[in-house]
């Protein structure tokens, strides 16, 4: 028996929405402190909406799923709906995730947050208290990860 679950293994080997875009709007970028794997996410934004997002993770099976899910969930949404996809919602989307693998799940979530908080920052919008702090959290991170993982 695999430890992932069916829905997870397809997307792993047929992920949506991977790649760049350029000239995105938003841009996030998250590392993950438990295995140094980095994963960023690219949005183009329309009338307050997420009109395409497309990532790129170097990282495993689980977080490779997890982008591919999130740019699903969050295609086509407002910025403040897409800001409320959480961390549990891609794990439970995607039929659970064995625990020792949920480190990974979190990661796709952090970057879209990331990549909101790029776009409303750049374009000199307000910013909401609680993607505020997960941008503090994110950055801490990523030191982290470009401290202890970099060769
Ligand atoms: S082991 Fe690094 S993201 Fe899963």
């Amino acid at each position: 028996m695999t430890l992932y679950s069916k829905k997870l293994m397809a997307l792993f080997r047929n992920p949506h929405n991977m790649g760049r875009i350029e000239n995105a709007d938003g841009v996030g970028k998250v590392g993950n402190v438990v295995c140094g794997d980095i994963m960023h996410i690219y949005i183009k934004v329309q009338k307050d909406r997420i009109k395409d997002i497309k990532f790129e993770t170097f990282g495993c099976a689980s977080a490779i799923a997890t982008s591919s899910m999130i740019t699903d969930l969050a295609k086509g949404k407002t910025l403040n709906d897409a800001m409320k996809i959480g961390r549990n919602d891609v794990a439970s989307e995607l039929g659970g995730l064995p625990p020792i693998k949920m480190h990974c799940s979190n990661l796709a979530a952090d970057a879209l947050h990331e990549a909101i908080y790029n776009y409303l920052s750049k374009n000199k919008m307000p910013i909401p208290k609680e993607l505020q702090k997960d941008h503090e959290k994110i950055i801490r991170e990523l030191n982290t990860v470009e401290h202890e993982h970099r060769h």
